[in-house]
Order: C-alpha cells, then structure tokens, then sequence
C-alpha cells in the first residue's frame, strides 16, 4: 500500500497558477495570512468557470488572494463585492488588487459584515457567495445573505468541518469546543434549510454548497 498524500498529488496537477498568483500565495503562506486551503479554492474556481457568475459577494477578504482568484475563474464581466473588516487586511487586498489591474473588477468594502445589510443590498442580487470569514457567526452571514441570492444561485461556505472537530464537538480541545459546536449547529441548520439545496463536501476544510431553490 502506497502512502499517498491526495491533497498534494490533486494540488500539483491542479497547478495552473500564473507566477504572480503563485507569488500571492507563497506570500500569504509564508506570512501565515489565512487563505482557503488549495483544493477547497479549485474547486470554487471550477464552480466559476461553470456557472459564469456576474454578481459574486465574498465575505472575508484578507489579503485579497481568494477574491482575485475568483475574478480570474469568473471571467472579465463578473463584479466582486468582497467585504473585510480588518483595516490592515483591506489595504494589503486593494494593493494587490490594483498589483492585478483588477480594481475595476473587485470592490472591497472596509467593515463588519454584520453592519452592512444597506450596502450589500445596493448590489444585489448576486448569484454566488462565498462565505470566509468569523467561524463563530456562519447562521448570522448566512441568514443576512439569503434573501440577497438570486434562484439558482450558489452560496459556498468554508471551514464548515473546523479541523474535524464538528464530528464530535465534546471531543474538540477546550478552546475549539464552544465554536465547534456553534459551527456543528449551523451545519445542521443550514442542512434543513428548506430554501436551499445544500451539500457538505469533504475538501480543504470542508465547504457547503448551497443553490437557491428555484420556487
Ligand atoms: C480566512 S480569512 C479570508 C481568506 C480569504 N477568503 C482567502 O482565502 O484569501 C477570514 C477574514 O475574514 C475577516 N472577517 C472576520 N469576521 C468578519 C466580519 N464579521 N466582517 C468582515 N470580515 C470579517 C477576517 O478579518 C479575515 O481577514
């Protein structure tokens, strides 16, 4: 039996960054910025390129490495609303954005999520969101974007499995326990989410995949 490390051998020939992107991500690795694991990244990327979404929102930019990736899959008329609330994280992501020549493309909005109900509105409808950001708050992004998802579009959350540690919660290190188990009752919520198909994947971290029902 051969000890094979599948993330690795699927992240080497998913490889198909240009330099500029590999350099992002060696930079963000490097400095330890967090960033979706590789894999869980391809394959939003390869929901991009299937669905050619117009209207994306992300919420949790960072350093701006996701939301690039996403404007590159997604193609020249796609407009990303990205939403961050670190003020250092957002200068950093409109640097490497403008580094891209794709300020027109991304628009990053410098705040709490959580306070900016007006403005996403003002943008929407969307027909993808990707959801990266405060794992303690998954119901509360999810359930203000909801209603701001055109029928038929995808909302992606990652992180949903949290190291592992949804599976059981009461087994997680004491300082994961509350959040695992906040993160385990979204993932049930989100499941019996009757306006939603939703699939949990097993990949990176772990991703749901919601589309909005068509009804
Ligand atoms: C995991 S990082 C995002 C990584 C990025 N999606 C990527 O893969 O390149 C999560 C980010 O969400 C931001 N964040 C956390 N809670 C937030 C909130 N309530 N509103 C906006 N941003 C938030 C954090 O500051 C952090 O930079």
């Amino acid at each position: 039996m051969v000890s094979v490390d599948w993330r690795e051998y699927a992240n080497r020939l998913n490889d198909r960054e240009s330099e500029a992107v590999r350099t992002l991500t060696l930079h963000a690795t490097a400095n330890r910025i967090p960033i979706m694991r590789l894999e869980a990244m391809a394959l939003v990327e390869q929901f991009l390129r299937l669905k050619q979404p117009k209207r994306i929102l992300e919420i949790g930019t960072a350093i701006g490495w996701s939301a690039l990736k996403m404007a590159l899959a997604a193609g020249p008329e796609s407009r990303i609303t990205t939403v961050e609330r670190d003020p250092q994280m957002v200068e950093e992501a409109l640097k490497n954005i403008r580094s891209f020549g794709l300020e027109s493309q991304i628009d990053v909005l410098s705040g709490d999520v959580l306070t900016m109900h007006d403005a996403l509105s003002e943008r929407a409808p969307y027909d993808f969101i990707l959801i990266d950001a405060g794992k303690a708050h998954y119901q509360a992004y999810f359930t203000l974007v909801a209603p701001l998802i055109e029928a038929t579009g995808v909302i992606i959350c990652d992180n949903v499995f949290l190291r592992g540690f949804v599976l059981e919660p009461d087994e997680a290190p004491k300082r994961w326990r509350k959040l695992s188990h906040k993160m385990h009752d979204f993932n049930r919520w989100l499941s019996q989410n009757e306006a939603f198909d939703t699939i949990f994947v097993p990949i990176g971290d772990g991703l749901s995949v919601s589309i909005r029902k068509n009804e």
